[in-house]
């Protein structure tokens, strides 16, 4: 450990590489390179499309807030008591920030703050930070898409963003997903199910891990989450949370089940689903991707966290949604060989051996022609240039050499089937590429 100066007067503690040259991205984070960047983004694309034609309207939130916005998810979810980028900025008195965790908390206080007409139905897109310890498919910094609807306790709300996923995964051919359903109960039934919960796990807390040990004092809905091979036989035998459901969430419960029966989508009734966000309410959701690793095979879920716009100062607002994990639907896609990584080759290469603007010119016509152009640069040789011409996946190079110029035309060469090459004027060569790409 070194020390490193921090605000003027304060140290800052802290690791230092031993050379600038070991910098790296930041554990648990990853640089996207071309094209799976682009696949991300077409990704995200596919997805605004569908919300977007069911009437969502983005919400582009910060991507830091005052700390307290994500306390509210829950003061027992590992998010907030281990997870937080927290830090304080430089203002007087000091501001205590933290980079986004999710997207909920950001939306429920951003209805208090805008009052939209109920319900406002919004989706988002975006990077979220969780000090999380990295494996494939964990990150510290992950994409979600989602969705919130404020303002609706129709269980037809719930049914809407579930469907809405649904689409999204079948439109991008990740169609071998499982839908988990379960009711979390309500303020009215979850503290007799909590008791009940507590009584269990308490009874056999002798042969319950440490660590569920640990989680049963602070919240026993969490010892579900436990995937510790000693816990499953004392999870399997526990108390169902649908059996302890007062009568109207049981009719939500079995409105929720009823529509998504007519509308056709298969889903597991999954007794065991918490879901790891204190803020749920009735319906919770999980989609599961067979390809993956079980620890990390959810790349969805959501639910109703009717009461969460309360505790920003709101009115009684209920409220339904759902997020999805990009990067683990792009392994997900991986496993199951779809949804691949767009073609980024270039339509044409421009090999520019004279160094003038002539190249620039024409890029920028034949690109304003709507094809995908690349050029050489530096005036490299000949063969360089064909080399990266090649690399660049091109179907034809245009040549600008000594004699095209004086000759007033360009070389044209076919690089993929075979490798022909003809002079083209130079008036002509937006005209002849443009019918070429036809
Ligand atoms: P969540 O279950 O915490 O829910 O996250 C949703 C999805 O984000 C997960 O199913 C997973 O695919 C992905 N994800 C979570 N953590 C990581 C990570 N460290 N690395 C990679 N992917 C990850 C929420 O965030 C709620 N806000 C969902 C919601 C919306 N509930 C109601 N409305």
């Amino acid at each position: 450990m070194k020390s490193v100066t921090g605000r003027p007067g304060r140290p800052l503690k802290c690791r230092v590489v031993a050379g600038i040259d070991k910098l790296r991205a930041p554990k648990g984070t990853r640089d996207i390179l071309a094209p799976d960047s682009a696949r991300q983004r077409h990704l995200v694309d596919r997805f605004a499309a569908i919300v977007e034609s069911a009437g969502y309207g983005q919400v582009i939130s910060p991507m830091f807030e005052d700390v307290a916005v994500f306390s509210r998810v829950g003061e027992s979810t590992d998010i907030v008591t281990k997870e937080m980028f927290a830090f304080t900025d430089r203002d007087d008195p000091p501001q205590h920030l933290a980079l986004r965790p999710e997207l909920t908390a950001s939306i429920a206080r951003a209805f208090v703050q805008h009052r939209p007409t109920a319900p406002w139905a919004v989706w988002y897109e975006g990077p979220q930070f969780r000090y999380e310890r990295p494996q494939a498919g964990r990150y510290r910094q992950f994409m979600q898409v989602g969705v919130e609807v404020l303002g609706s306790a129709d269980p037809l709300a719930d049914v809407d963003t579930i469907v809405l996923a649904q689409e999204f995964f079948d439109d991008i051919g990740l169609t071998d997903t499982s839908l988990m359903v379960n009711s979390m109960g309500d303020e009215q039934c979850r503290p007799a199910y909590l008791d009940a919960v507590r009584g269990h796990f308490t009874e056999h807390a002798a042969a319950l891990s440490e660590q569920s040990r640990e989680t049963l004092a602070k919240n026993p809905l969490r010892v579900f989450d436990s995937k510790r091979p000693p816990d499953q036989p004392i999870i399997d035998t526990a108390p169902s949370l649908v059996d302890h459901l007062c009568a109207d969430c049981l009719a939500h419960f079995d409105d929720v089940r009823s529509a998504l029966d007519r509308l056709e989508v298969d889903y597991v009734l999954s007794p065991r689903l918490v879901r790891g966000l204190d803020y749920y309410r009735r319906t919770t959701f999980e989609f599961i991707a067979p390809g993956l690793d079980t620890a990390q095979n959810a790349i969805g879920g959501g639910g109703r966290y009717d009461g969460l716009v309360e505790q920003f100062g709101g009115p009684p607002t209920p409220g339904v949604g759902f997020a999805l994990g990009v990067d683990r639907i792009l392994l997900a896609c991986d496993a199951a060989d779809v949804f691949a990584a767009p073609d980024d080759s270039a339509d044409v290469f421009i090999v520019d051996v004279v160094g003038g603007v002539e190249a620039s010119v024409l890029s920028q016509q034949l690109r304003r022609a709507g094809l995908v152009v690349t050029r050489g640069f530096d005036q490299r040789s000949m063969k360089a240039q064909m080399k990266l011409a090649d690399r660049s996946g091109a179907r034809v190079a245009i040549i600008i050499g000594e004699q095209e110029l004086s000759d007033g035309a360009v070389t044209v060469r076919h690089l993929r089937a075979d490798s022909d090459q003809h002079a083209v004027p130079y008036p002509d060569i937006v005209s002849h590429l443009q019918e070429l790409f036809r």
